[in-house]
């Protein structure tokens, strides 16, 4: 019999793994670094994977991998508390690469010494490569390099020895009979000027690793992975119109076709044209199945009365999660002469949310209860799907757009799950979810037209409820502020206000009190962030 959706067993996780490519695991000792070492490996196009320091022995032997790394962390060895991974790792004969805390780690670990550095070195520095090795091939003899450490290695273990050193302090060691080196300096951040190299020659000449790991390969296996596991089961997707739910359906739909059903929810909090520009989108360009559901006015009545910003994401989330379910159910059940079907849920969960829940620091304080379109309802105990799992965001762009998908979907900016609404301070209404929606579309149409777009982490407007006096020809007004928010930002943890031109400024504020009435001041949010957040709720 088929199995109902609500029915299935405990979600499995669906990952795509590593099997069939070179592999390089990255043990994570906390360092703010070590995304950006699984990065520099990548753009070798060799899989990289980050596990947190305590993974047990079993679980990186089951990834094969060709070399393990060693991250910094801000701890001392002798800390009470220090993470540590199983010291067995390092007679594996898997080649090793120690970094920072790495290094530390590894000198205590096979009888070495490390203590408090006389001097905390932080920032630049310049190191001296006193012995040859294979590490260092085709490198200056001396490296401009980023240091950020409190202690230092004393006494070496037997069989290590020097391989470069600054004017204070020992800045490398090896010892290659057990294939292991390490560094006291970071080579994966830009600083280091020769960094990329180092990481090269450990990664595809001291381990050889193969450089296959591409889009296009990627595409493959995870598309053969997907038809494998959901076989004739079904599946369905939440999608927001961003990039990560979108690359996921369509991948998932090269897999299993039609029996990819995505839902698209209007919860009346989108942007203008929003709800019919991506119905259109997704079928006409990507060919996906989509179930466009308008429960504008369910949210909207959720919505009634309701001020405190995280009362508004609860509202939105539940409701969501309320017509997600009315819709899977619907479709499960129209599925079901297909006999055995299973029910699964296509997520488009990225790499860094992979790796911040499985950190060695655990998951980030909640500073806001983010709600994301397509997050699991818990009761549903759909099996997952999450094909982007392994990747990060510029990886989640360069597949979708080896799979054909248009820019105009891959380069688009964040918009938060609960939409306008955390954009309209105090009430959400029909009525002021209106006016925001001409003014932002007039933000983002200037930013376009000026070609700001793409240089901008996020560009839109922010409707407050603070009403002013103005005149208008010879009428007095009195009407809502908007407030214009423009940040760059890398990955949205820490952002600068964008310097947007005057003329671009201009041309939003006269454009915006001369077109939407109900607004007739604009002002322009300058807060970076910290201590601001991108959005006002
Ligand atoms: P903040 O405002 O915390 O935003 O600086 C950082 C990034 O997260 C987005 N954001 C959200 N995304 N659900 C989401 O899916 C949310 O509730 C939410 N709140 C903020 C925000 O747009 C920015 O890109």
């Amino acid at each position: 019999m088929r199995r109902q959706h609500s029915e299935s067993t405990t979600p499995a996780a669906f990952t795509i793994g590593s099997v069939d490519t070179s592999t390089i695991v990255i043990l994570d000792f906390g360092s703010q670094y070590t995304q950006l070492i699984a990065r520099r490996i990548r753009e070798f196009n060799v899989f990289s994977v980050v596990l947190p320091c305590t993974a047990p022995l079993d679980q990186i032997r089951a990834l094969a991998p060709l070399g393990l790394i060693l991250s910094g962390g801000p701890s001392s060895v002798y800390d009470a508390d220090a993470p540590a991974a199983d010291p067995a790792l390092l007679t594996m004969g898997v080649p090793l690469l120690g970094i920072c805390y790495g290094l530390q780690f590894i000198v205590h670990h096979l009888g070495g010494r490390v203590e408090p550095a006389p001097a905390r070195e932080y920032g630049h520095a310049q190191v001296d490569i006193v012995a040859e090795t294979p590490l260092f091939r085709g490198l200056p003899q001396t490296l401009d390099v980023w240091m950020s450490h409190g202690d230092q290695a004393k006494t070496l273990p037997d069989g290590f020895v020097l391989t470069a050193q600054t004017a204070n302090a020992l800045a490398g060691i090896a010892n290659q009979a057990r294939r292991i080196w390490a560094v006291q300096f970071h080579p994966e951040v830009a600083h280091t000027r020769q960094g990329v190299e180092l990481l090269r020659n450990f990664v595809l000449d001291i381990c050889g690793a193969k450089p296959d790991w591409t889009p296009e390969h990627f595409i493959h296996s995870t598309v053969d992975r997907v038809r494998a596991q959901v076989g004739s089961g079904h599946a369905i997707c939440g999608l927001s119109g961003g990039v990560d739910s979108s690359v996921a359906a369509v991948l998932v739909a090269r897999a299993i076709g039609d029996r990819l059903t995505c839902i698209f929810v209007n919860n009346g909090v989108l942007r203008k044209n929003e709800f019919a520009k991506v119905q259109k989108t997704m079928r006409e360009q990507l060919g996906l199945r989509v179930v466009a559901v308008d429960a504008s006015e369910r949210f909207l009545a959720g919505l009634a009365g309701v001020a405190d910003p995280e009362q508004k994401r609860k509202a939105i989330g539940n409701e969501f999660i309320a017509v997600f379910d009315d819709e899977a159910k619907k479709i499960f059940e129209s599925a079901e002469h297909d006999g055995d079907a299973i029910a699964w849920l296509v997520q488009g969960t990225l790499y860094p949310d992979v790796i911040e829940s499985s950190s060695v620091k655990g998951p980030s304080q909640t500073i806001k209860s983010h709600h994301n379109v397509g997050g699991l309802p818990a009761n549903m105990k759909l099996k997952l799907i999450e094909p982007l799992r392994d990747l990060f965001k510029d990886e989640v762009r360069r597949i979708g757009r080896d799979l054909g998908m248009p820019e105009e979907i891959l380069e688009r900016q964040p918009f938060p799950g609960p939409g306008l609404a955390v954009r309209i301070l105090g009430e959400v209404t029909a009525e002021r979810v209106a006016l925001l929606q001409e003014a932002d579309d007039i933000v983002v149409s200037e930013i376009k037209a000026a070609g700001l777009y793409r240089k901008l982490w996020q560009s839109f407007a922010v409707l407050l409820p603070v009403k002013s006096v103005g005149v208008m020809g010879d009428q007095r007004t009195y009407a809502y502020t908007c407030c214009v928010r423009a940040v760059e930002s890398e990955d949205g943890m820490t952002a600068d206000w964008a310097p947007l031109p005057y003329e671009v400024l201009r041309a939003i504020s006269g454009r915006i009190v001369s077109e939407v009435r109900g607004i007739n001041r604009v002002v322009y949010d300058i807060t970076s962030k910290p201590p601001g957040t991108i959005e006002w709720e």
